[in-house]
């Protein structure tokens, strides 16, 4: 197997750029920070690296992670090797190869195996707790301060160059919202941007929808009342995680957008009245969507945690919210807390305005960033959006697709 996965941009150009399936091979040598040491008992690995930073790496987490071809498939890159169906390893020896490489020999009952491992994907891979703290893009919280910074790409960038398309998806990362500007004003074009980064997510409301007021509307979108800040489809186990709204038309009085950080706003809920943030992360509510082709329900916090406490997901519609199912004693309190969050939610100070033109394609996150309206006159002029959702394993997705390839292969210029 060639060693050749070094993700810096000289090898991009004298050399072919890894696969995405690539970026799983331990032989990645190219590090942040350089080694110091290198030990070793029978149980784990130690590395000591420049930067303070010691990885130690248990001898069953290496001989799982072994690349070679018996143990993950070369061309699928899948793991082959089943550590079940065989002896518990142990590490005989360690020592380090040409091209950044640790070569690691595990003794497993009569066998042996030899397995080789770059020093960036050990890098990379730690899993100290020091690394284990390291995240991902951080989010930026903010409040009506963006008003002034709102995150902004071209259609024609973000269709035509990696570039745009990097900052479209590294603002949802960030700030959970970003606007598009230049898009053909064309019922139906907004599935063209979605699948410019990954399919789109279908519910029953079809894999997109009008924003229009219309006769018997099964929804109060399809209305021209203005909208309350909310999330949508809170009424399913996994609500969507990013919705696009584009403006085909936008001639009425009134219709402006108002946009919320509800993980700033849930913040700021924690840090002034944890009891009714604790409430509202630990009691389950039910949501619901009916009408006359579906019935779909799911119950959850409002503000669903991680188990280190960090705010995953938030569900706020008044629309959508059933009757309230906790133990007598909580529900005062919960409509204590929730009246908490929603009076943060409605102050000024965290609002982001807009009123989307012809054209304009604004997207977010869906899980974080409340969106709402206000009312319109049907008889000023037209109104129409139209309405689609995706999935964030597809944005990450292609994020990653966007570092692993040459500019060349992600360009559709
Ligand atoms: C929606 C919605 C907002 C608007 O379709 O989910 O909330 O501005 N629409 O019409
Ligand atoms: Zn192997
Ligand atoms: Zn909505």
């Amino acid at each position: 197997m060639p060693f050749t996965t070094e993700r810096d941009m000289s090898m991009q150009i004298t050399a072919p750029p890894p696969s995405p399936a690539a970026s799983h091979t331990a032989q990645r040598s190219a590090t942040p920070a350089q080694l110091l040491d290198l030990s070793h008992d029978d149980q784990a690995l130690t590395l000591r690296w420049d930067d303070q930073r010691i990885s130690r790496f248990a001898a069953i987490w290496l001989r799982d992670n072994c690349d070679c071809p018996a143990c993950r498939h070369p061309q699928a890159m899948e793991r082959l090797y089943m550590f079940i169906d065989h002896d518990w390893p142990s590490i005989t020896q360690v020592k380090p190869t040409e091209g950044g490489l640790i070569e690691v020999q595990f003794k497993q009952g009569s066998t042996t195996h030899t397995s080789r491992f770059g020093l960036g994907w050990l890098r990379e891979h730690c899993y100290s707790s020091e690394a284990r703290a390291e995240g991902p893009p951080q989010r930026q919280l903010w409040d009506a301060n963006l008003n002034d910074a709102m995150p902004t790409v071209a259609y024609d960038d973000f269709m035509g160059s990696s570039e745009g398309l990097r900052r479209w998806i590294g603002a949802i990362k960030t700030h959970g919202v970003v606007l598009l500007q230049g898009v053909p004003t064309i019922p139906g074009k907004l599935l063209d941007v979605a699948r410019r980064v990954g399919p789109v997510r279908q519910t029953n409301f079809g894999d997109h929808y009008d924003v229009i007021s219309m006769p018997n509307p099964n929804a109060v979108a399809y209305t021209a009342l203005g909208l309350e800040l909310h999330h949508d489809l809170v009424n399913w186990r996994f609500p969507p995680d990013v919705q696009m709204l584009s403006c085909l038309k936008s001639s009425v009085t009134g219709g402006e957008s108002i946009f919320t950080d509800g993980f700033r706003v849930a913040e700021d809920l924690r840090a002034e009245n944890p009891q009714a943030f604790a409430l509202l992360s630990e009691q389950l509510v039910e949501f619901r969507f009916h009408d006359a082709s579906c019935d779909i329900r799911a119950s959850a916090p409002m503000l669903a945690l991680d188990s280190q406490g960090n705010l995953v997901r938030m569900r706020f519609n008044n629309w959508l919210r059933s009757s309230l199912k906790v133990p007598e004693e909580i529900v005062t309190p919960m409509y204590q807390a929730m009246a908490a969050l929603w009076t943060l939610l409605r102050n000024p100070s965290y609002h982001l305005n807009l009123k989307l033109q012809p054209g304009e394609l604004v997207a977010y996150d869906n899980n974080r960033v409340l969106h709402g309206r206000n009312p319109f006159d049907p008889s000023s002029g037209e109104r129409h959006l139209q309405g689609c959702y995706m999935n964030m394993e597809d944005l990450d997705s292609a994020l990653r697709l966007l570092v692993w390839h040459s500019p060349e292969s992600v360009d559709k210029k």
